[in-house]
């Protein structure tokens, strides 16, 4: 059994997890700092940073305490050094040499991006070859994993985000940040009555654009302004998810009839919209040999447990690193 600590801190979530052979999540403790950037409308990063460094070691503690575990009971010490906010992933990379270095436990570097799709590992073990599609608030990325650990970029946005035009849509509506669950909520209440644009659908590649998209909305909402008009919103929100979905779903029917997969893997915050879901489960009916195993909604979003869970993989491959291990804010797979 190998019990991993891991920490998390890329962006406004601070957290420590506690992870066992990379799927039995013993302990996930997350402190939000949600509320403090919601009147900016979005991460203000050096707001976000203290709060990393007022709550690291409360999570710290309190990761150890719920699972019962003592630090002479782990393995290594896994920890997020990029992509993400540099002031916050210093924080998170400070907390882990420190309690490594204190411990005397070796440590483990973590793509934050791999983290989000080891997550699937919590709903059932991801089978390979395997296919993810990452949808955070930065990413949007189709993955080919022709093995663990191991990943192929087949495309990816050319410009926003998909969690990214969810939250730029959201500021639009005056809605709080982050929109994405706002928005999702909305347009189970609305009627698809605009049509937007799906961006690139007719292009033989894999990749996405989303800030078409956004000014289409833009343009919409300034137009009915200048009319006089009033906006039903919950309409606009359906409309727009849908043209989010269409875009996401298409280039993933293409990348699962060009590359037969064992499993595909839902990840990243976006992972939690409920049409995203149903519509891949449905996509997925008409590839049988194809698992559709999407992270369970409490790990979509950033948390330690995931660390945990990506962490294992390197851990296994003996992967690790020296306490001069910096953060790489930029990145990638
Ligand atoms: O993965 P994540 O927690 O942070 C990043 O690494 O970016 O993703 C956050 C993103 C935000 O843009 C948020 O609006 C979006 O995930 N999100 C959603 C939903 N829940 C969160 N987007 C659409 N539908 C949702 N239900
Ligand atoms: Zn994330």
């Amino acid at each position: 059994m190998t019990k991993i600590i891991s920490f998390e801190s890329s962006a406004d979530e601070t957290s420590v997890a506690i992870v066992e052979d990379g799927h039995i999540v013993l302990s996930n403790s997350v402190a939000t700092q949600i509320n403090s950037h919601q009147r900016f409308g979005g991460i203000v990063p050096e707001v976000a940073s203290r709060h990393h460094i007022e709550w690291i070691t409360r999570v710290l503690d309190d990761a150890l305490s719920l699972a019962e575990t003592k630090p002479e009971d782990l393995d290594a010490v896994a920890v997020t050094y990029g992509p993400g906010l540099v002031g916050s992933l210093l924080v998170g990379l400070m907390g882990a040499k420190t309690f490594a270095l204190a411990h005397n436990l070796p440590i483990i570097p973590v793509n934050h991006l791999a983290g989000h799709i080891a997550a699937a590992n919590f709903n059932a073990p991801i089978i390979y070859p395997a296919l993810a599609l990452m949808v955070s608030g930065g990413h949007t990325e189709l993955v080919l994993m022709r093995e663990e650990n191991h990943f192929e970029v087949l495309g990816e946005t050319r410009d926003d985000a998909a969690g990214e035009s969810f939250d730029k849509v959201g500021r639009l509506l005056k809605l709080p940040y982050p929109a994405g669950k706002t928005i999702d909520d909305m347009a189970h209440r609305g009627q698809a009555t605009i049509k937007f644009p799906t961006a690139m659908a007719h292009e033989d590649n894999y990749d996405f654009s989303f800030s078409g998209l956004k000014s289409a909305v833009i343009n919409y909402v300034h137009h009915a302004d200048q009319k006089g008009d009033t906006i039903n919103q919950d309409d606009l929100a359906t409309s727009f998810q849908n043209a989010v979905v269409d875009a996401l779903i298409g280039r993933t029917r293409r990348a699962l009839q060009n590359f037969p997969v064992r499993s595909f893997v839902l990840a990243g915050g976006v992972a939690a919209n409920s049409q995203l879901r149903d519509e891949l489960k449905i996509l997925l009916e008409d590839f049988s040999q194809t698992a559709f195993i999407p992270v369970p909604l409490q790990y979509t979003g950033d948390n330690g447990a995931m660390i945990g869970a990506a962490g294992y993989w390197n851990f296994k491959q003996n992967i690790f690193a020296d306490l001069d291990l910096n953060t790489d804010p930029g990145l990638d797979f």
